[in-house]
């Protein structure tokens, strides 16, 4: 899903969960994090690490743990970007060098309905104006623009260790190139210091929304 979404430069490996939750998959800085989760907490956590071991493999760093920080962010070796993304029995890993992919955020939900209550924290007047314009209909746009701002706290969280609210974004959508833009407030782009543009893609198929963001001009 997420290989035809991602800039060039990026390596994803994705695919089901399973079953497999076991201590062993992981790496002994990874193991605490796993401390009291329940069991389906502890496949997504492995699947996750799993698959983001291979596509660092294809960068060719091999046996690489991945701890997380205080943010819940995953700690990816130096100079590498990298997004982890878990939904309903489906997981995916994406990394890529700093210096040619920026920054990275990936994200999947499935393709259902926000509701009112949900959109109207999530979304802003403009934004749900604009979902609704949207053709074709009958998609469920304000959850593209909700996943659309979860790749993007997940790429822009490791550049500046702050919480991004969801009003301190608005996304605009493309459908017809599966692609959008997002504007950050004033303060949100000072956070981010020089460049700080952010694109993204989405991709719908198989009742999930996939979406990609990416901050450029911070390769750095
Ligand atoms: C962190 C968050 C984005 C995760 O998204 P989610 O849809 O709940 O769950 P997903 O399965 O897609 O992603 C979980 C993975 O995201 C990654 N992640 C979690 N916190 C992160 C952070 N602060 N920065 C980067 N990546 C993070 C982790 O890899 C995590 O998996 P892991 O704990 O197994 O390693 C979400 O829970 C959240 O806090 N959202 C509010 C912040 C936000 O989106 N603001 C909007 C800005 S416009």
């Amino acid at each position: 899903m997420f290989e035809r979404l991602l800039p060039e430069g990026t390596v994803v490996a994705e695919g089901p969960i399973g079953e497999g939750g076991g201590h062993d998959a992981l790496l002994p800085e990874e193991r605490p994090l796993l401390a009291g989760a329940v069991a389906a907490r502890r496949r997504e956590f492995v699947a996750g690490r799993r698959y983001a071991r291979q596509a660092l493999a294809a960068l060719g760093l091999t046996g690489v743990a991945i701890p997380s920080g205080p943010g819940r962010e995953p700690r990816w070796p130096p100079g590498v970007t990298g997004s982890i993304t878990h939904c309903r029995g489906y997981c995916a890993a994406a990394v890529g060098w700093r210096r040619t992919v920026g920054s990275l955020g990936i994200d999947l939900e499935l393709e259902e309905s926000l509701g009112p209550d949900v959109e109207r924290l999530v979304c802003s007047p403009a934004e749900r104006r604009h979902a609704a314009r949207l053709r074709p209909s009958g998609v469920a746009w304000t959850t593209v623009v909700f996943s659309a701002k979860e790749s993007l706290y997940k790429a822009w969280f490791p550049l500046t260790g702050r919480w991004l609210d969801f009003h301190q974004a608005e996304v605009e959508i493309d459908p017809g190139r599966g692609a959008f833009v997002v504007s950050l407030t004033a303060p949100a782009r000072a956070a981010l210091g020089a460049g700080g543009r952010v694109h993204g893609r989405f991709l719908l198929e198989g009742g999930y929304v996939a979406t990609v963001a990416v901050i450029s001009g911070s390769g750095a």
